[in-house]
C-alpha cells in the first residue's frame, strides 16, 4: 500500500510503500540506516543484510543522497526516532540514481544556497519555513472569511501607481506603458464599495534599490478593505487577525517552529490588545533612546527596531505626518498635518509588517492630493469616481507576508520565507 510519511502512524505493524528521495544514509556494514523524505516528512528505513535479497542490499550500498527511491517495509513504533516510527525494509528500488548532490549536510554559504534555491527547498529547515508560510496565509484568509470578507483578486498590470512613482516596475503594454502592481488597494477600495468587506491576496512589486534584510522586489501582500470602517476599527481587526494567526501557528506548527530554533514563549505572549502609540509619542520614545530623527520623517529600520524592542507584542504606530505617507491618506481632523495612517510593528526589533489607514472619501480633497503629488489625473478618474457615487468613510491595510513570516520564525533575513526570492541582485533561479 502506498502511504505518505506524515500518515505512517496509522499503519503500525503493516507493510507499506513509500515513494521519495534519500535524505541521508549511514551504515554499520551489515545494516543500513536510510533517511527517506517524501515531502510530507522524513522517516528512517532500516535495512538488515540478513533479511534482504543480495540485489536489494547492493542497491542500498549504491544509493546516494537525493536519489529517488521506492521503499517497502513494515512500520514499527520507535520512541527514539523523530517521527515516532521507523520502517524495517523489505524491498528497495532506485528510480533515479542522483548525480553527486551539491548541497551536503556541511555548512554552505548563503550565496551558494541561494544559487541552488531550487534544491535548497528540499532541506528540512526550508520545509519548516514553507509549512509555516502556508499556515500564516491560510490562517489570515480563514480569519477574514469568518469575518465575512470576500476575496477579490486585483490586477497585476496597472495603469497607475498606488505607493509613489519612484518604485514602479514599468513594462510595455502594446503601444502604452503599464506598471506592475505595488498594491491592490485602489481596486480594493472600489470592491469594498460593491461588497462591503473585501480582501486581495497576491504578489506585489516594488523596484526598491534596497539591499536589506527586509526588502524584496516581489512580495506577497494580503490587503483587507472595509467600507464604513475607521482607523480604530482597522486596528481592532488587524490585532484580531494577528492573534488568530499566531494561535493557529502554535496549534499546527509548534514542531516546525522548534526545529528552526524559535523561542515559542515569544509567540505565546501575542495576545490582544496591542499597544497603540501615536507618531508624536513614538518620536518622544525615540528621543529618550537617543534617536534624533527629525519630526515629519517616516521611520526607517533603525527607528522601527528601537520602537518594537520596547514591547513584547506588536505595536501600532498611528497618525504619521501626512507628508511622509501616500496621497490617499485621510488627514486627521484634529491636526491636518497628521494622517489617519497606521503601521503595525512586530516585536523583537522586526519592525513594520502592516501598513494602512483611513482613506480620503471627499472628492475635492482627493483631487487636490492627486495634483499635489503630481499624479496623472486621467489614470485616476475611475478612482475619483468612488468619491462621486455614494462615497463613505473606509479603511484598509496591507500585511507583508514575508516580513510577517520572518518575525514569526524569528529568523534574520526574509529571503528564506518565499520559495524564490526576487532581490536587488538576484533573479535566478
Ligand atoms: O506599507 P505599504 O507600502 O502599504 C501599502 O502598500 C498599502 N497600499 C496597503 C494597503 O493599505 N492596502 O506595504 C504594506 C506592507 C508593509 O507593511 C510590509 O510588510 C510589506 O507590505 N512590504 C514589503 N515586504 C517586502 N519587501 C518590500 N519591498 C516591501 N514593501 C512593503
Ligand atoms: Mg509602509
Amino acid at each position: 500500500m502506498d502511504v505518505t510519511i506524515d500518515k505512517i502512524g496509522e499503519y503500525e505493524g503493516q507493510s507499506v510503500r513509500i515513494k521519495g528521495w534519500l535524505y541521508n544514509k549511514r551504515s554499520s556494514g551489515k545494516i543500513f540506516f536510510l533517511q527517506i523524505r517524501d515531502g510530507s516528512g522524513i522517516i528512517q528505513a532500516v535495512g538488515v543484510k540478513s533479511q534482504l535479497s543480495p540485489e536489494c542490499f547492493e542497491k542500498m550500498q549504491k544509493v546516494v543522497q537525493e536519489s529517488s527511491v521506492i521503499v517497502s517495509g513494515r512500520v514499527k513504533k520507535d520512541e527514539r526516532s523523530p517521527g515516532g516510527y521507523e520502517l524495517s525494509v523489505e524491498n528497495f528500488d532506485i528510480i533515479h540514481l542522483s548525480e553527486p548532490y551539491p548541497i551536503s549536510p556541511k555548512e554552505h554559504g548563503v550565496d551558494f544556497l541561494m544559487e541552488h534555491r531550487h534544491l535548497w527547498l528540499r532541506s528540512s529547515r526550508q520545509h519548516a519555513i514553507m509549512k509555516i508560510r502556508n499556515t500564516v496565509i491560510r490562517a489570515c484568509e480563514d480569519f477574514l472569511r469568518q469575518e465575512g470578507f470576500l476575496r477579490m483578486d486585483t490586477p497585476i498590470l496597472t495603469p497607475a501607481a498606488c505607493e509613489g512613482t519612484t518604485t514602479l516596475f514599468e513594462t510595455d503594454y502594446f503601444d502604452k506603458k503599464a506598471y506592475l502592481s505595488q498594491s491592490g488597494q485602489l481596486y480594493n477600495e472600489a470592491n469594498c464599495m460593491a461588497f462591503g468587506k473585501v480582501y486581495s491576496f497576491g504578489p506585489t512589486f516594488r523596484a526598491e534599490k534596497s539591499k536589506t534584510r527586509r526588502h524584496l522586489m516581489e512580495f506577497w501582500m494580503l490587503e483587507p478593505e472595509i467600507a464604513f470602517a475607521t482607523i480604530d476599527d482597522l486596528m481592532e481587526l488587524e490585532e484580531n487577525m494577528i492573534v488568530y494567526m499566531v494561535s493557529r501557528l502554535l496549534e499546527l506548527n509548534k514542531a516546525d517552529l522548534k526545529s528552526i530554533g524559535r523561542d515559542i514563549s515569544k509567540l505565546e505572549a501575542i495576545k490582544a490588545p496591542f499597544p497603540r502609540l501615536c507618531y508624536n509619542d513614538a518620536i518622544k520614545l525615540l528621543r529618550s533612546k537617543g534617536n534624533e530623527l527629525p519630526w515629519g520623517e517616516d521611520f526607517g529600520a533603525d527607528e522601527e527596531s528601537i520602537l518594537s524592542l520596547n514591547f513584547d507584542k506588536p505595536v501600532f504606530v498611528h497618525r504619521y505626518p501626512a507628508k511622509c505617507k501616500a496621497f490617499y491618506m485621510k488627514p486627521d481632523s484634529e491636526d491636518p498635518n497628521l494622517s489617519l495612517s497606521v503601521d503595525m510593528l512586530a516585536p523583537e526589533g522586526y519592525g513594520e509588517i502592516t501598513g494602512g489607514g483611513q482613506r480620503i472619501e471627499d472628492y475635492e480633497e482627493l483631487l487636490k492630493r492627486i495634483e499635489e503629488h503630481k499624479l496623472p489625473k486621467d489614470a485616476y478618474e475611475w478612482y475619483l469616481d468612488l468619491r462621486r457615487y455614494g462615497s463613505v468613510p473606509h479603511s484598509g491595510f496591507g500585511i507583508g507576508i514575508e516580513r510577517t513570516i520572518t518575525w514569526v520564525c524569528g529568523i534574520e533575513h526574509l529571503r528564506e520565507t518565499i520559495p524564490y526570492p526576487r532581490m536587488l541582485t538576484r533573479l535566478y533561479p
